[in-house]
């Protein structure tokens, strides 16, 4: 590990870790962590979606012993707030997905590692599994064509002490991403997905005129609802399903033995004008009416948006670029501030609306105007 540089002293909020991420980092790597697609609506409209929720404050009420904590698949949490899982983050500083495994490790924060992460999953797991207080440990995994390949892939995270995976559902393909593409992004030398190492892709498809690329050669080798029971019948660990929009596609995943699901639009990467999470939670929680627990991750920028996410229904928020922001500006320290602003703002949330635990989050929320 680098040495971890002392935060900048203006840095109050999430938005200045972003202003100050900004001014680090080139105009390329900027449009790769933190672009969106197309015309990044749905990016924009994830925040605008939690912000223009109202919270209805109460007064007087008795809150002395409240707290943080909530249950997830078993275990206490100290906190709701869970990391998101995040490709490549060496190429927001040196240390990477290190640095943002100490700090959550550090302020008892879940930690979702990606497939496409940019260190060994195994020295992520040692790092992050003996530090007393940590959250949960979860891989996330895109499922490769090649499956032989993607059960190994289990294995080894199984192995390291991975407590969970949480398969991505909402990216068979990639995204218009058209900022990123408008920059040149190139993974610089040096910097790849470490755990895919030795991954074969299928050799392309000749296409007969008229077929297309998509439909007839990269979407046969797509992941499929079968696919969820063929992975839960080659773990041990709980599987959540990350990418969940539609109630009925909620209601399948619990059909299939999902043990949870996160309700994402992928910050905006994949499908742009797509529903904003903050829109589809209350729909996926009346789908599902609490046969498993709901994360939620979008535009989370504030200590009310997770209070106003529990009250709609989440057990539990992921944070993505936020992580990535406090990443750039201050390595392990700007990660550990981010997750701490996070929580002290939901502290002060959850006192201002008289809710002594997250269990009456629900009546922190005001209702809609007429
Ligand atoms: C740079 C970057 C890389 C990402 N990589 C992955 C990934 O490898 N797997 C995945 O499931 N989601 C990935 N995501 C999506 C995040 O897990 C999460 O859904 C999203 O960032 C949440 O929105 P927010 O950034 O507004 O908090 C990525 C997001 C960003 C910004």
């Amino acid at each position: 590990m680098t040495s971890h540089p002392a935060l900048p002293p203006d840095v109050a909020t999430l938005g200045d870790h972003e202003r100050h991420a900004r001014r680090v980092l080139d105009d390329a790597t900027w449009a790769y962590l933190f672009g969106a697609a197309a015309d990044e609506l749905t990016f924009a409209r994830n925040i605008d979606a939690w912000r223009a929720l109202e919270l209805l404050p109460r007064v007087l009420k008795p809150l002395a012993g409240g707290h943080t904590r909530i249950e997830l698949l078993g275990r206490t949490l100290a906190h709701p707030i869970l990391v998101a899982p995040m490709a490549h983050q060496r190429l927001a500083h040196p240390d990477g997905e290190h640095a943002t495994a100490l700090a959550a490790a550090a302020l008892g924060a879940g930690l979702v590692f990606s497939t496409q992460a940019s260190v060994p999953l195994d020295e992520i797991a040692a790092r992050f599994l003996p530090e007393p207080g940590r959250g949960p440990l979860w891989f996330q995994l895109y499922l490769q064509p090649d499956r032989g390949f993607t059960a190994e892939l289990v294995q080894r995270a199984e192995a390291a002490g991975f407590e969970a995976l949480v398969l991505t559902v909402d990216a068979p393909v990639q995204g218009a991403r058209d900022s990123e593409r408008r920059s040149g992004f190139r993974l610089p030398a040096g910097i790849g997905a470490v755990n895919l190492t030795g991954l074969r892709q299928p050799p392309p498809r000749t296409l007969a005129a008229g077929q297309s690329a998509l439909f007839d050669d990269l979407l046969t080798h797509a992941p499929a609802w079968d696919d969820v029971a063929w992975l839960r019948s080659i773990t041990r660990l709980p599987v959540l399903i990350k990418g969940v929009l539609h109630p009925d596609d909620a209601r399948q995943a619990v059909a299939c033995g999902a043990s949870g699901l996160i309700v994402s639009n992928h910050g905006g990467r994949t499908l742009d004008t797509a529903i904003t999470t903050a829109n589809a939670l209350p729909r996926i929680a009346q789908a599902v009416q609490g046969d498993l627990p709901l994360l939620v991750d979008g535009g989370i920028r504030r200590g009310t948006d997770v209070l106003k996410a529990i009250g709609l229904g989440a057990s539990a928020v992921l944070v993505g670029r936020p992580v990535l922001h406090g990443l750039a500006t201050s390595g392990a320290t700007g990660v550990a501030h981010v997750l701490r602003l996070l929580r002290d703002e939901l502290e002060i949330a959850m006192a201002l609306t008289g809710c002594r635990t997250l269990a009456e989050a629900s009546t922190a929320l005001a209702p809609p105007p007429r």
